[in-house]
Parts: C-alpha cells; sequence; structure tokens
C-alpha cells in the first residue's frame, strides 16, 4: 500500500513503537494521522504540532470509545492496530486476572478497533490492516505465557481477516517483532531493537505489499526457523 497521501489510524500512538510509528508515516507521505491513545492529551506537544497529525482518544477495550473513535476519524484508509499491553506470568503460576486483561486488549480490543474500521475501510474502497502482533505469538516464550496466548488470539484474528476480506480489496498484514526497547520490556535483560528501526520495516513491508513482516534481525532470523520449522522455533524459544 502505498502511505504517501494516505490517511492512518494508528493505536496506542502516545509512546513506545506507536509513535515511532507516526513519526515514521508522517516521513513518508501520509495525508492526515489520526494518533491516537486512551488518552489523547498524552500525544506528546511536537507530534501535534504537525497539522496532519489529529490526535484522538480511543481506548480498544471500550466499544463505546471505539465507536466513537470510527465516527470522528471517517476518511481512514490505513489501520495500524498497535495498542497493547503485557503481563508476565508462566501457564501454571501467572495471574489469571493479568491473563484476562492481555486477552481483553491484545485479542478482544483489537478486534474491536478491527471490526470497527472495515466499514470505514470499505467505504473508501480498500486500504490496508495491520496488527503489530509478535514473534511469540507464534511460539510461546517463558514467563510470558498469558501475552503468548493473546497476540497467538490475535494472530488467528488476523489470518481469519484475511481470508475473510480477501474480496474486498483490503489488505491485511501482520507485523511479528522480536523484543523491541520500550517500556513493555523496561528492566528485561533481552536482545532489543530499537523502537525507530522496528517502525521504519513496519511501513517499509506496508509499503512494499507484505503481508507478513519481520521488522527486526532477530524476528527475520527466528522468523526463517519458524516457517522451516516451527517445533524448532518452540524449542529455541523454550530456551
Ligand atoms: N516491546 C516489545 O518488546 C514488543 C515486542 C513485540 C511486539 N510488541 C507489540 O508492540 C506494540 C506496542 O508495544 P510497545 O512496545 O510500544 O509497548 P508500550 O511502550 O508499553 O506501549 C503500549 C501502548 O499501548 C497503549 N495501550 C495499552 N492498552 C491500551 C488500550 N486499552 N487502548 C488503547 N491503547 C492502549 C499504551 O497506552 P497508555 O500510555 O495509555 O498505557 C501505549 O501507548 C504492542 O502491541 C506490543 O504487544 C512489543
Amino acid at each position: 500500500m502505498n502511505i504517501n497521501g494516505s490517511t492512518v489510524l494508528v493505536t496506542g500512538a502516545n509512546r513506545g513503537l506507536g509513535a515511532r510509528l507516526v513519526a515514521e508515516l508522517l516521513r513518508a507521505g501520509a495525508a492526515k494521522v489520526y494518533a491516537t491513545a486512551r488518552t489523547s492529551g498524552t500525544i506528546a506537544a511536537d507530534v501535534r504540532a504537525d497539522p496532519r497529525v489529529h490526535p484522538l482518544a480511543l481506548d480498544i477495550t471500550d466499544q463505546a470509545s471505539v465507536e466513537a473513535a470510527a465516527k470522528a476519524a471517517p476518511d481512514v484508509t490505513l489501520l495500524i492496530n498497535n495498542a497493547g499491553v503485557l503481563a508476565f506470568g508462566g501457564v501454571l503460576d501467572g495471574d489469571l486476572t493479568a491473563f484476562e486483561r492481555d486477552l481483553a486488549t491484545n485479542y478482544l480490543g483489537t478486534l474491536r478497533a478491527t471490526r470497527a474500521f472495515v466499514p470505514v475501510l470499505k467505504r473508501n474502497g480498500g486500504g490496508a490492516i495491520a496488527t503489530v502482533l509478535t514473534l511469540i505469538a507464534l511460539a510461546p516464550a517463558t514467563g510470558m505465557a498469558g501475552y503468548s496466548a493473546s497476540k497467538a488470539a490475535a494472530h488467528s484474528m488476523t489470518q481469519s481477516l484475511r481470508a475473510e476480506l480477501r474480496d474486498t480489496g483490503i489488505e491485511v498484514i501482520g507485523a511479528y517483532p522480536g523484543g523491541i526497547d520500550t517500556d513493555m520490556l523496561a528492566g528485561i535483560e533481552a536482545t532489543k531493537a530499537a523502537p525507530e528501526q522496528v517502525a521504519a520495516r513496519i511501513i517499509a513491508g506496508i509499503t512494499a505489499g507484505e503481508q507478513v513482516i519481520w521488522p527486526d534481525d532477530a524476528s527475520a532470523g527466528a522468523g526463517a526457523v519458524y516457517l522451516s520449522d516451527p517445533l524448532a522455533l518452540e524449542q529455541l524459544l523454550a530456551g
């Protein structure tokens, strides 16, 4: 999809990868970017200063908020589902309330936003939906069982959507990063890519028409393992 001249809505755009995606979209020539956040006032002042940026309140776990955003942004041609949360915990001892929160945001929230914007994209003649998943949607990482399951559900949703929207002209894209250096992994020892680089590779992948994007070196390597032998990736990530 050509980013130049597009109208994009990014969820969770106030910090982390979402903020870098907004910067990259502007650099790539997007005509308008709805930079959305649970509290729209948290979009940085220098980002707001660009006349192409339209801050908008959007909590993807809140149906009324999602419906209001779809009404307020009727010209969207590219939806980027970026918002997400991560709770740490093992499959046997992780806090189930935290597992539910991850599912409510990463799976059901992403699905809720997607459902609201499919009619908008259809009315605007096609476009694309890009969802930020994670490498560990494909095989879980130790100590992140609930998060991995929630992202696996979002991965499955992406596949269902691709089938369902096949004849509509709407592209359905999944991005599968490895670790990224944002608040989400603060204090965790891991290989982490710079969020600016991940954002640039996601936008380049969307532009190139890729349906599956490996937006950093670690995910590109692990992705190749997954594509040749899914069980080998499971063993690799299990440590
Ligand atoms: N960091 C990594 O290593 C990594 C790796 C692979 C994939 N990812 C994925 O990349 C995406 C961005 O993560 P990040 O690393 O940038 O994390 P982050 O720095 O923690 O930022 C998360 C963003 O999601 C927003 N958010 C959370 N719940 C929301 C809700 N209910 N409605 C709307 N926005 C909500 C947050 O808003 P508030 O400021 O209001 O909390 C924040 O803007 C996520 O989908 C994450 O799963 C991250």
